[in-house]
């Protein structure tokens, strides 16, 4: 029996194929082990978003020479984003790698694996499109938490991301195939979802522009979500990650209303600023954020956001920036993922605009955003002190395992004393005592 090891950078959605794929690569009698040390197949599931993700990548792969010089029969493969972008330089340059597979081919993974073995080929999958891609349904048992992915691919085109040419058009899955997925993880013990895609407000559009359905009253998320609501056994629904352009009030009614729905939503802005909004090709104006996040607080008043912000972006001035900062100061992020822009090149970005702002400015202005984000969480933390929360028991803080610990519905760490009766899977309250920047402490609630 041969053994993988699939080392897993970037996303969500990657950490996701990856799952699916370990399933798959085991249906066919292939064994997952925990060290590179130990694996006959080595699988790389990459990263393109930004150039430190490539590059490190690039890095790991190029060590694996040394374990192949040693171990001649390795099998090292290369799939994901940075595999579709880069595939036939990947083989080229780096002779160690036997296959790489694009991010629409994880299901031929298991024949390229066979054909590095038996016939000692080096080969490249990398067609995307129609027909291509095969949904992977297969989970790890047993998880709490599971992540299912509901759409792929990217119809956007932010001018600066290369996710539309990594990860090709939109396509969803039929609602009854994700409905189908979700009860067979909540008949496994599941009790969280989290849905994945990449522009995943985007549910069915794609499907309803081609069928002449679209209206700006569309929204099949919305439907998604309703149906995944009704699924017994299913206790939290998180998703990940919506734009605004297709938030409309239907959207909005279903995340405000719908009890499963956690009311903490990942918002990505990327600026606050019109000029920059436009440049970057996002869609939205400032303002239409921010009446978005307005609409949903009217709702649902305790809902937290949490973003995605790209710093010196092609041309920013600091006054720009500036706009960006007032927009965190309005929304009060619980937590934000702040980037540095980094140019890739493909994009229209690259292509038409200069990459002008100096590195040092970046690194200056990201640390501006990381100030106001650390104050706004301690803010959040602090308001908690003293309320009664419901939190979905984990098991053991990895960091000091006589504490358990475990997530409130607004997706917050509670840490809390071990307590006989506790299980892991139990949805319970918990009254915070106090609070630290990264975490809440809390007690059981035994009224
Ligand atoms: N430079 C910096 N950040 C980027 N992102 C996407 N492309 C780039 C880039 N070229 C960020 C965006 C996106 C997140 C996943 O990564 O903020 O929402
Ligand atoms: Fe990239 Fe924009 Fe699509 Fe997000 S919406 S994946 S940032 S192109």
């Amino acid at each position: 029996m041969l053994n993988f090891y699939i080392k897993t950078y970037g996303c969500q959605m990657n950490e996701r194929d990856s799952e699916a794929l370990a399933c798959l690569l085991e249906a066919r009698g292939y064994r997952e082990v925990e060290t590179e040390t130990e694996a006959d197949i080595l699988i790389f599931n990459t990263c393109s978003v930004r150039d430190q993700a490539e590059r490190k990548a690039i890095g790991k792969i190029g060590m694996m020479k040394m374990l192949k010089d040693e171990k001649p029969s390795l099998v090292i493969g290369v799939i994901g984003c940075m595999a579709q972008r880069l595939g036939s330089q990947i083989l080229a340059e780096l002779p160690q790698v036997d296959f790489v597979a694009g991010t629409d081919q994880l299901q031929n993974v298991p024949n390229l694996i066979a054909e590095a073995v038996t016939r000692h080929g080096r080969s490249a999958a990398l067609e995307m499109g129609p027909g291509v891609f095969r949904e992977l349904d297969g989970h790890r048992p047993g998880q709490l938490i599971a992540e299912v992915s509901v759409m792929r691919g990217c119809d956007q085109f932010c001018t600066y991301c290369v996710v539309p040419y990594c990860r090709g058009r939109e396509k969803s899955r039929p609602i009854e195939a994700i409905v189908d997925e979700a009860e067979r993880l909540a008949a496994g013990g599941t009790k969280e979802l989290l849905l994945l895609g990449q522009n995943i407000t985007a549910y069915g559009v794609a499907e309803a522009r081609k069928a002449g359905t679209y209206t700006p009253e569309f929204s099949a998320f919305a439907d998604l979500l309703v149906a995944l609501n009704e699924v017994k056994g299913i206790e939290r629904i998180r998703f990940t990650s919506p734009h605004v352009r297709f938030m409309n009030d239907k959207f909005v009614e279903a995340v405000t209303q719908l009890p499963k729905v956690c009311k903490c939503f990942h918002v990505p802005v990327q600026s606050g600023n019109d000029r920059i909004l436009k440049l970057m090709h996002r869609n939205y104006t400032a303002k239409e954020y921010l009446d978005r996040i307005d609409a949903i607080r009217a709702k649902a008043p305790e809902t937290l956001f949490s973003t995605d912000i790209i710093v010196g972006f092609c041309s920013e001035t600091r006054q720009e920036f500036e706009d960006t900062h007032e927009v965190m100061r309005r929304v009060g992020y619980d937590m934000a993922y702040i980037f540095r822009y980094s140019q890739r090149s493909g994009t229209k970005a690259a292509e038409t605009l200069t990459d002008d702002v100096p590195e040092a400015e970046k690194h200056e202005r990201n640390q501006i955003l990381l100030q106001e984000l650390n104050e706004s969480v301690a803010r959040h933390n602090a308001q908690m002190i003293g309320q009664t929360v419901p939190v979905l028991i984990e098991g053991p803080s990895p960091r000091n395992p006589k504490r358990w610990c475990g997530r409130s519905d607004r997706n917050k760490m509670v840490l809390f004393d071990a307590t006989p009766g506790l299980k892991v899977g139990d949805l319970r309250n918990f009254r915070i005592e106090r609070s630290t920047e990264n975490a809440l402490y809390g007690t059981l609630d035994k009224s």
